[in-house]
């Protein structure tokens, strides 16, 4: 089954209602580079607020990080990365375009047929340098994954965390690849937000949490709205590994491209902490006072792309439906995920309507993100919400002057209900937290 939304689509919804625009537009862009405009930016922070609060806030077991993106060039020696992250690289020979070796099938150009050179390791970590003087002991890398910041601090967070294994340590922040083949919109570029977890467990209780976090990773999806036919697991080849990995699955998404990668969950053994006690000289092993014993955890890996997730959550919300004979386009995102969460539009720009509008927007957006629009028609405007997933439209009419009731509109079923002001936020809380939106409720109060 294909997605019901094209790339084309998604792409130019995001330019016009402002969540992402290609970087640096108006020098003609920068490939492979976005930027998130007021909308996106929204999307975006409730997409890591939902993770960093189903991995660290809503568990007992894992701690938050922030690490710097800059770390000391021996941790990438330590990793493996300086040696192994690489891709195989081909160049044209006529066109000098560069590909991936194992994007492309047999030994042709895909853009002008010319011949293709031999594959050649190609590192994909950007280098830069720092200080003022650009030489080779000054060198540094932008990291390729956040991971390697919570490997270096590992004994700090046992440490000062006091706490015991099984323990994970959460971070999302940048990462940086420089990508032989970026594309497809967001899913794939050079510079991306990652949300990775590294939970540390006693080596032989390995595999049971990598069955445990595979579970958990799919189910976040599902509870955010992705629908479950939308969404597979599959284990990698042998060959597929990552030069760290002992077992690993992937999360793949049916993206408007097919079906792809959307997070991996990966067994990495106890490489990582192994590595960096060897090149550190540091013991990184742990104390099981339990056990009594001594060894060196096993960590379980879920490595997300925020970027790839927003991109996910957006094709899979997206839906174009015919109302009352006019086509609407419709995001049916997670309410959690809106970017904004109720819009306040007065029936008109009439003078005695705007008083009452904003008393009723300032009311509402202390608590929730909150829209106002007096602009243009009341159809029109319901559908600028539609198209950035509000939920709830809230509309002032001429009786609202009378009684003190506004109407709020459904996003998802177009129903309508008349609330009294002064209930607005209870009404509003409770149908965001998934209360059903019943046309005929308590607050139905208006006498006809
Ligand atoms: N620390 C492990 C790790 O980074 P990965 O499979 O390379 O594993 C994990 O990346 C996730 O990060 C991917 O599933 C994807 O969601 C996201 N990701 C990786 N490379 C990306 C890129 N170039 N652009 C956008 N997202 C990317």
């Amino acid at each position: 089954m294909a997605a019901k939304a094209d790339m084309e689509k998604i792409v130019s919804l995001c330019k016009r209602r402002g969540f992402i625009f290609p970087s640096s537009e108006i020098y003609g862009g920068l490939s492979s580079c976005w930027d998130y405009g007021p909308i996106g930016v929204e999307l975006k922070r409730n997409v890591k607020e939902a993770w960093w609060r189903a991995i660290v806030l809503e568990r007992d077991d894992v701690v938050g990080l922030d690490t710097a993106i800059m770390m000391h060039p021996r941790v990438w020696a330590a990793s493996g990365h300086i040696d192994s992250f690489t891709d195989p690289l081909v160049e044209c020979k006529s066109c000098h375009l560069r590909w991936r070796a194992d994007a492309v099938e047999g030994t042709k150009c895909p853009k002008c047929g010319g011949e293709l050179t031999e594959p050649r390791m190609f590192n994909m970590m950007f280098k830069t340098f720092m200080g003022p003087v650009e030489e080779e002991a000054s060198i540094v890398y932008l990291r390729p994954e956040t991971a390697q910041g919570i490997f270096v601090n590992f004994e700090n967070v046992v440490t000062t965390s006091r706490k015991k294994l099984p323990l994970g340590i959460a971070q999302i922040g940048k990462s940086f690849r420089n990508e032989i083949t970026p594309g497809n919109f967001i899913f794939r570029t050079r510079e991306f937000e990652h949300m990775e977890l590294e939970f540390f467990v006693k080596p032989g209780t390995d595999k049971d949490w990598l069955d445990y976090w595979v579970k958990e990773r799919f189910d976040w999806y599902v509870k955010l709205g992705i629908k479950k036919e939308n969404l597979r697991v599959r284990q990698h080849g042998k060959d597929e590994l990552a030069h760290y990995a002992k077992d690993c699955y992937d999360i793949e998404y049916l993206f408007p491209m097919g079906w792809a990668e959307l997070e991996g969950i990966a067994n990495r053994g106890d490489f990582d902490l192994t590595q960096h006690s060897k090149h550190s000289g540091k013991d990184l092993s742990y104390y099981d006072a339990e056990a009594g014993q001594k060894y060196i955890p096993y960590v379980i890996e879920p490595s997300a792309g925020v970027d790839r997730s927003v991109l996910a959550f957006l094709a899979d919300a997206y839906d174009e439906e015919e109302v009352q004979g006019e086509k609407r386009t419709v995001l049916h995102l997670h309410p959690f995920l809106a970017p904004i969460k109720v819009a306040v539009l007065p029936l008109s720009r009439n003078e005695k309507l705007v008083p009452l509008a904003k008393e009723v927007f300032k009311r509402l957006c202390s608590t929730f993100v909150t829209d106002y629009d007096d602009s243009q028609s009341i159809g029109r405007r319901y559908r600028r919400q539609d198209e950035i997933g509000t939920p709830y439209c809230v509309t002032i009419d001429f009786e609202s002057l009378e009684d003190r009731q506004v109407t709020i509109r459904d996003r998802d079923t177009l129903a309508q209900i008349r609330v009294p002001i002064e209930h607005l936020e209870k009404v509003l809380e409770a149908k965001l937290k998934g209360e059903a939106f019943d046309a005929s409720p308590l607050w139905a109060t208006r006498q006809k």
